[in-house]
C-alpha cells in the first residue's frame, strides 16, 4: 500500500509537469510520510488475498511522460435499462507504438488493485504491442483505485460489484473504442493476470465478437470456499525448491510454536519469538486464525513472489540461523524480516482490529474482500494432507466466513457464501470454460495454478502452458536474469500465438 502511494505522489508530479523541483521535495516529504503513517496505521495489516503486483523493474517512475490517463462514463448497472446512472471509469494508454489505421489494440484488463503506468512502459504485453505495432491500454476496475461508482463502500453500495458488470465495463469501453474512427478497424486483444486472467477468459467467452484473443496469466477460474489447495501447492513450492531440511526446519518451527500456545512458558517463549505486542488470546479460534494468518500469509506471499532463486535464499537463511536460533524464532524471524518488521517494532494480532478494518475502510481491501464472499470464496485453510501447515486449523471456512458476516452483512453465512461461489462456477464452467484462442499460462509453483486449468489446453487453439519453477503472473514481466529458459520460452510463445491471431 505505502509503495502505490508513493508511486502516485511520483506520478502526479510528472504529470503536471510544474515546478517538479519543488513538487518532487513535497512529494519525497509525503512519501516519508506515508511510510511514517503506515508504521503505526497501514503496516501491521495483512491482506491475505489480494494480488498487488508491482509493475516491471525495468520500468522507471519519473519517465512516463507517453502514459497518459483518461476517464470515460459508465453505466453503474450494465443489465437495468431503467438504471441511468453512470460513474466515471479510469483507464490509461500508451500510443507510442500505434501504426494507424487497422493496427492493433492491446488492453491490460485491470483487476483488484490500483491501475499504474509502469505496465504501459515495459513487460510483456509492451513487447507485444511493440512487435505489432499496437496501441496500449490499462483499464481500471470499477470498485478500485479510482475508479468508484460510490465514495462510501457500504455494503448497499457494493451491490453492483461483481464481475458480470465488470465485464459489461470493458465491452462497453471497447465498443466505445471501436467508434473512434482511429481504432474502427483495430483488432483488439485482452492481456490480464491473476483474477484479471478470469476476466480474460471470461469476456472471450461471452463477448467473442469484440477481441480476436486473450492471454491469461495465472487465472483462478475455479471459485472455491475451502481453498486447502493454495497453501497445499505453498508447501510443494518451498520443498522442491528449498529440499526436505528447509521444509523440516518449517515443520518443526510451526509444530514448536502450536506445542507452545499450551503453557504458560510456552506462551511466553512464543511471544517472543513472533515479537507480539501482547499475549495472543488463546481460547479465541478467530484470534489464532489471525496468528496462524501471520505465518502462512508471509510464507505464502514469498512464494507468490517468488522467482527462481527467491525460495533457495530463503532456505539458505533458515539453514544457516539466520533468523534465529530455535526452529520456532526461526520462523518469527523469518516473518519480520521478509515483512520489514522495523526492530523496534511489533505484531498486533487481534481478530476485532483485523475484522474493523475490512468493516470501515472504504479501500481495495474491502471491496476484494467483499467479492471473495460474493463471488469466489478463495479462503486459504489449512490443508489435510501432511503439509507443514495443515496444523494451523484455526484458517477454517468459519474464520474467514465470519470476516463476511461482520464486515458486510450477517446473512453471508457459509451457506451465502457457498451458493454465490457455485452461482459463478456455473455461469463460467469452472474449470470447463468454452473458449477459442486464448493462451493460457500458469507458474508450477503459484499457489493460485491449484484452482486454474493447468494440465490440459483449454481446447484446441486455447493452449495450456504450465511453468516448472515458475510463480503467479511471471509472464507479464519483462525478461529478468533469473528466468529460466522454460519462462522465457513461455512469454515468447505468447508474443508468438498473439502474433498469429493478429495475422489471421
Ligand atoms: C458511510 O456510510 C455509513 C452508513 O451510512 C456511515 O456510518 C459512515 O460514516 C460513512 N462513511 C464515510 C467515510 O462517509
Ligand atoms: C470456436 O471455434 C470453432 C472453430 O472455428 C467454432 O466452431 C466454435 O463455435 C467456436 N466456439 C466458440 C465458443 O466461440
Amino acid at each position: 500500500m505505502t509503495y502505490e502511494l508513493c508511486m502516485k505522489s511520483f506520478q502526479s508530479c510528472k504529470a503536471t509537469n510544474v515546478y517538479c523541483g519543488l513538487v518532487i521535495m513535497i512529494k519525497l516529504c509525503i512519501v516519508v510520510c506515508a511510510i511514517f503513517a503506515s508504521t503505526w496505521a497501514e503496516r501491521r495489516f495483512i491482506d491475505p488475498f489480494r494480488t498487488v503486483f508491482d509493475p516491471p523493474t525495468e520500468f522507471q517512475p519519473l519517465t512516463t511522460d507517453d502514459v497518459k490517463t483518461a476517464w470515460i462514463d459508465m453505466p453503474i448497472d450494465h443489465f437495468d435499462p431503467q438504471n441511468r446512472d453512470t460513474y466515471r471509469m479510469r483507464y490509461m494508454y500508451n500510443d507510442e507504438f500505434f501504426g494507424g489505421n487497422g493496427s492493433p489494440v492491446f488492453i491490460l484488463v485491470g483487476g483488484e488493485w490500483d491501475i499504474v503506468p509502469g505496465w504501459l512502459r515495459a513487460g510483456n504485453m509492451y513487447l507485444i504491442a511493440q512487435e505489432n505495432r499496437g496501441h496500449q491500454i490499462y483499464t481500471e476496475h470499477r470498485y478500485y483505485g479510482e475508479s468508484l461508482p460510490y465514495q462510501n463502500l457500504t455494503t448497499e453500495n457494493l451491490r453492483f460489484l461483481n464481475v458480470d458488470q465488470a465485464l459489461a465495463d470493458l465491452a462497453y469501453f471497447i465498443e466505445d473504442l471501436k467508434q473512434t474512427p482511429r481504432f474502427a478497424n483495430s483488432k483488439i486483444v485482452l492481456y490480464g493476470g491473476s483474477y484479471a486472467a478470469n476476466m480474460v477468459l471470461w469476456f472471450k467467452q461471452r463477448y467473442p465478437h469484440l477481441v480476436v484473443g486473450g492471454v491469461a496469466s495465472s487465472g483462478p477460474i475455479k471459485g472455491q470456499v475451502d481453498f486447502t489447495g493454495y497453501l497445499e501447492v505453498v508447501h510443494s513450492a518451498f520443498s522442491s525448491e528449498g529440499g526436505s531440511g528447509c521444509i523440516s526446519t518449517i515443520r518443526q518451527g510451526i509444530t514448536e510454536t502450536i506445542a507452545a500456545m499450551r503453557t504458560a512458558a510456552g506462551r511466553q517463549s512464543l511471544e517472543k519469538a513472533y515479537r507480539l505486542c501482547s499475549p495472543l488470546k488463546y481460547d479465541s479460534p478467530f484470534d489464532l486464525g489471525v496468528f496462524s494468518g501471520l505465518i502462512s500469509w508471509s510464507f505464502s506471499t514469498s512464494v507468490q513472489q517468488a522467482r527462481p532463486g527467491t525460495l533457495i535464499a530463503i532456505c539458505n537463511n533458515f539453514a544457516n540461523n539466520v533468523y534465529g536460533t530455535t526452529p520456532m524464532e526461526q520462523i518469527g524471524g523469518y516473518i519480520a524480516s521478509t515483512r520489514n518488521l522495523p526492530a523496534d517494532d511489533c505484531w498486533d494480532i487481534d481478530y476485532e482490529s483485523y475484522v474493523e478494518r475490512y468493516r470501515t475502510r472504504n479501500d481495495n481491501s474491502r471491496a476484494w474482500y467483499y467479492q471473495t464472499c460474493t463471488e469466489y470464496g478463495y479462503y486459504q485453510t489449512a490443508p489435510r494432507v501432511g503439509t507443514v501447515f495443515d496444523g494451523l486449523v484455526w484458517l477454517s471456512v468459519p474464520f474467514y466466513v465470519d470476516v463476511c458476516k461482520q464486515a458486510y452483512d450477517p446473512k453471508f453465512d457459509e451457506a451465502f457464501v457457498s451458493d454465490a461461489v457455485e452461482r459463478v462456477n456455473l455461469v463460467f464452467g469452472a474449470l470447463q470454460p468454452d473458449v477459442n484462442s486464448t493462451i493460457n499460462i500458469h507458474g508450477a509453483i503459484d499457489p493460485w495454478h491449484a484452482l486454474g486449468v493447468h494440465d490440459r489446453d483449454l481446447k484446441e487453439g486455447s493452449p495450456t502452458i504450465t511453468v516448472p519453477r515458475a510463480s503467479h503472473c511471471f509472464d507479464m514481466q519483462g525478461w529478468r536474469v533469473s528466468d529460466t529458459i522454460a519462462m522465457t520460452n513461455a512469454q515468447q510463445f505468447a508474443r508468438r500465438t498473439v502474433a498469429q491471431w493478429l495475422a489471421d
